[in-house]
């Protein structure tokens, strides 16, 4: 059942001019750039192809091997990719669950893939058995976000795993929050053939004007890729933004530390507001919450300049804000904007 799109793999290569030649050279004529152009050094030339120093860089930092290294511009891309290399249009679906982040499924329907969509357990815990029966010969790639966007939950690896032993096709986990979180290894020590593991510099890496992604997988899944990505999909100084992010993992990781406390600080402090009922455990840099009126919130920090997530319109998110988790003074604000509100509320409707 792991299989990608018959024809992709009899389509000849594109190779670009910076495929074909191997070794030093001191002058380059072959890919029409303007040699001229000396206001634009290093960037008057294509980037690589093929993202060499990157994917040493990741492979040293993950101690994964680069020929199992994907890099894309943003996730995002390896998502839209592994869509058109793995799906059939207007045969196969994928499967995912709901709610998750919505890309699956809206570029899934792009590209004339179907959606089967199976609703989270009411404790947002992973619905193995629901997946499972929507699985079949159709549904060539299941997509699991973990922790899961909106909600924040770190699926227990023993039902991950369940779930994995019993699905014949590949399995994507999105780790984009993994940073995060109380497994910050993710899936990579359990990893085995027919995981796709997604990254992202985009969030706790910090750079999501960046556009960098990966994804470790098979050797077979990266050599696909390569042949039949858009051959420049990450420009040069994205390719080096990342590289030099990679030396900064001490500094990521403490910003990360204090992102952790900071949601932690947050949680308690909305726990106490009568206009919050709920604030969902959270393994990521977001918080879902459940408010009393969650619209009017959103409004209401809107006019405030405060911008959050309104996710009361997705399935088991009745009323729910999404919010990020800030700078200690960003958070702060918003805490008392809150506050401001739960104080008029509470004035309005006194509780007897
Ligand atoms: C779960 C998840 N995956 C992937 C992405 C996209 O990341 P990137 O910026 O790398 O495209 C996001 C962005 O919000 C996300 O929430």
């Amino acid at each position: 059942m792991r299989r990608f799109r018959a024809h992709l793999l009899e389509i000849p290569p594109y190779t670009s001019a910076r495929d074909e030649f191997r070794g030093e050279a001191t002058i380059y004529l072959d890919a029409n750039e303007n040699n001229l152009a000396s206001w634009s050094v290093p960037y008057h030339r294509y980037p690589d192809p093929h993202h060499v120093e990157l994917r040493g860089a990741l492979s040293a930092h993950l101690g994964v091997p680069a020929e199992q290294l994907l890099c894309g511009a943003g996730s995002d891309e390896l998502i839209d990719w592994l869509l058109r290399a793995i799906c059939e249009p207007s045969k196969d679906s994928i499967l995912t669950i709901s709610p998750t982040y919505g890309v699956y499924a809206t570029y899934a329907r792009m590209h004339g893939v179907g959606v089967r969509e199976v609703p989270l357990e009411e404790d947002f815990s992973l619905p193995v058995e629901g997946l499972l029966a929507a699985a079949d010969e159709h549904t060539p790639i299941a997509f699991l976000c973990r922790p899961n966007n909106p909600t924040g939950t770190l699926w227990s690896a023993d039902s991950v795993r369940r779930f994995m032993e019993r699905f014949e096709g590949w399995v994507v986990l999105d780790e984009a929050y993994i940073e995060f979180s109380s497994e910050p290894q993710g899936w990579l020590p359990y990893r085995r053939d027919g995981t796709i593991i997604l990254r992202t510099f985009s969030k706790a890496w910090g750079m999501a004007g960046w556009r960098v992604g990966y994804a470790i997988a098979d050797p077979e899944v990266a050599a696909l890729f390569y042949r039949t990505k858009l051959p420049y999909n990450l420009s040069l100084p994205a390719q080096q933004a990342a590289i030099k992010a990679l030396k900064n993992w001490q500094e990521v990781q403490n910003s990360i530390r204090q992102i952790q406390a900071e949601r932690q600080r947050v949680a308690e402090s909305l726990l106490r507001l009568s206009i919050v009922e709920k604030v969902f455990p959270s393994e990521a840099n977001f918080l879902l919450v459940r408010f009393r009126g969650a619209y009017e919130v959103y409004q209401a920090l809107a006019e405030r300049g405060i911008v959050v997530r309104y996710r009361g319109n997705l399935p088991q998110c009745a009323e729910t804000l999404r919010i990020t988790i800030g700078t200690p003074a960003e958070n702060d604000a918003l805490l008392r904007a809150l506050e401001e509100m739960d104080k008029k509320r509470v004035k309005a409707f006194p509780l007897k």
